[in-house]
């Protein structure tokens, strides 16, 4: 969930720290930091709150070193201050980490006991002085950090830089993502590859375990057990994409209207235009003829996407399907069987939880397809098969364009199941195709009704509670929609099935109340119609994303419409997600809260 780079060069390092960190800091802003051997000294700034705060103490006080480390934090042990941001330091070195060392309180007791003295609430500061008590017995850096990597549980990438060694910079893996980058005599460390698209396109990914020993000159490598191993490198796409807001106010703007194309994109990796079938890239990793059921495990918008997956897997596909949060999934211990599937869905393939159901699912010896938008990540290296989804990197936190994404995927994987299957026709096939081919296009004019949102959304803004209804497919947009809303406006919303209204919710519906209708042309309208009566007849303010048929059909004086096009209702979703996500971002800007980065939350949750 945190940020960490490294830098060994050249010339100052600090301004590359802070460009490398900006590009992190969609994993965390509680605090930032960056230390440096300034003239073989460790000197460090941190600051509480945005990198610009940091910046801000870097301008004052400048640094000057050619070897340093760089921290974006999400706070999980201690809170957002300066004093609990990283780099932690003791007299000997500076680390920063990203991730939970879970035995962090029986290692500060032990050292406590042994005399050393800390000064933050962090797990991460035991690391500093677990090592630094190795180097108190006359270890030198590399054989201080190897004594002391096997006695740390729990997740983490580390990166050292020690005082009086400017020659090195050491980093460690478990659990937690960490790139290596190669420059002309100088060495890069960072959380993902995006971080270094700067400095290098050329990287190694360390894998669980390994650790590493940064010189100008180049890397070497080492595995748990200590020895030396060959770790492959490889060039990275990240530098090839432009991390900026174009034209847009924000990130989140940019990517919901980039969605057509990316949408676009990602449905021609799929699809054969000409043919009118689909074409997956890859081999399915099971026999069609003995598939037994399929399991989904995600989280957040990811869970969600999965969600309106089930229905399309189980009504193209005619296979059971399950779904469950990852976080729950991972921990009950599902009875799976080896003739089943597991899908994963993940924007950045790092979420700690999904890749704990990714494994627990192998090691029940299930073949995994994964879902991801980052080749690169531990979910896709880990997976049987990956199905790419071609959104570029998502900078917001609120996910969008990766949720479209996800849904074309999951779209195109359900008729190949179906096909595969030998339950779904070729003409159905070809007639699904054609809908999902017109799919950008009505994107597109959905986000044409952006002025009508904004204006519906000024009025959400005053609202405590929202409600968001739907049924079928709808029903997981409507999470998704309060989803949405919560993260970056931070009003109380909640997503109902439609139908389930009635048995409970309804008591919460008066005149202050909006409720926000998802309701496409589909075969359920006229169960969802009624629903919306039933809020009507209790004084309801109701908001209506559907199109004009079914506002006209309904006779209800609507609060607010937001006109959709007309569209065949299969792949409805992924084009009504678009107003959903524009309600919430007009309503957060109407507010005026920080839309990207919404308060106490991260992009990339890679901790429990
Ligand atoms: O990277 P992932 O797709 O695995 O992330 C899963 C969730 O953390 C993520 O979708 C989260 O819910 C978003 N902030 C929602 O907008």
């Amino acid at each position: 969930m945190c940020g960490i780079v490294g830098i060994i060069g050249r010339e100052p390092v600090a301004s590359r720290l802070i460009e490398a960190l900006k590009r992190l800091e969609y994993r965390g802003y509680d605090s930032a930091g960056v230390a440096t051997l300034e003239e073989g000294h460790l000197a460090r700034r941190r600051a509480e709150g945005k990198l610009r705060n940091l910046e801000a103490r870097l301008n004052e006080q400048p640094l000057h070193g050619f070897v340093g480390i760089g921290h974006t934090r999400w706070a999980t042990h201690g809170r957002p201050t300066e004093n609990n941001a990283h780099p932690h330091a003791t007299e000997r070195l500076a680390v920063v980490h990203n991730g939970i060392i879970e035995n962090f309180r029986e290692l500060r007791d032990e050292l406590t006991g042994r005399g050393h003295r800390f000064v933050s609430e962090t797990d991460t500061e035991v690391v500093a002085h677990l090592v630094t008590d190795e180097m108190d017995k006359g270890k030198a850096p590399i054989a201080a950090v190897a004594a002391a990597l096997p006695r740390l549980k729990g997740a983490f990438a580390l990166a050292f830089v020690f005082n009086g060694a400017p020659d090195i910079l050491i980093a460690a893996r478990q659990g937690a993502p960490l790139a290596i980058g190669y420059g002309e005599g100088e060495m890069f460390l960072g959380s993902d590859a995006l971080a270094l698209a700067p400095f290098t396109d050329t990287i190694t990914y360390l894998e669980d375990g390994d650790w590493a020993i940064l010189s100008r000159e180049g890397v070497e490598f080492r595995d748990a057990e200590g020895l030396v191993v060959e770790r492959a490198k490889q060039k990275t796409q990240a530098s090839a994409f432009l991390v900026d807001k174009g034209n847009h106010r924000h990130f989140m703007a940019k990517e919901i209207h980039e969605q057509p194309e990316v949408v676009g994109r990602t449905l021609a990796h799929y699809l054969d235009m000409s043919s009118g079938c689909v074409r997956l890239p890859f081999e399915m990793p099971f026999d069609a003829a003995s598939l037994s059921r399929v399991t989904i495990s995600a989280c957040g918008t990811a869970y969600y996407a999965g969600l309106i997956g089930k229905y399309w897997i189980e009504r193209f596909g005619r296979i059971p399907v399950e779904i469950d949060f990852a976080s729950e999934f991972r921990y009950r211990e599902a009875p799976l069987d080896a003739a089943g599937l597991m899908i994963v869905v993940s924007q950045s393939g790092e979420t700690a939880d999904t890749l704990a159901s990714l494994r627990y699912a192998k090691s029940q010896g299930q073949k995994v397809l994964s879902v991801v938008n980052v080749p690169t990540s531990t979910i896709a290296r880990e997976s049987d098969a990956v199905a790419l989804t071609l959104a570029g990197p998502e900078i917001g936190v609120a996910s969008t364009k990766a949720f479209t994404c996800q849904l074309s995927v999951l779209a195109c994987l359900a008729i190949a199941i179906g096909r595969a299957r030998g339950v779904l026709s070729a003409e159905r096939e070809q007639e699904l195709v054609s809908q999902l081919i017109g799919v950008p296009g009505l994107m597109a004019e959905a986000i044409k009704r952006e002025a009508s949102i904004e204006q519906i959304s000024y009025g959400l803004s005053k609202a405590k509670d929202v409600l968001y209804l739907g049924r079928g497919t709808s029903f997981p947009l409507a999470l998704e929609g309060a989803l949405k809303l919560k993260e970056i406006s931070y009003i109380h919303a909640e997503g109902y099935a439609a139908g389930e209204l009635k048995h409970g919710p309804i008591a919460l519906i008066d005149e202050s109340m909006p409720v926000i209708v998802i309701a496409p042309h589909d075969a359920v309208i006229e169960k969802t119609v009624s629903n919306m009566q039933e809020v009507a007849a209790r004084g309801g303010r109701i908001i209506l994303i559907g199109d004009d048929r079914t506002a006209a059909e309904s006779a209800i004086d609507f609060h607010g419409h937001i006109s959709m096009p007309p569209m065949p209702p299969d792949f409805a979703p992924i084009v009504y997600a678009v107003p959903a996500q524009m309600l919430a971002y007009h309503t957060a800007v109407a507010m005026g809260k920080d839309v990207d980065q919404p308060r106490n939350l991260a992009k990339s949750v890679t901790v429990e």
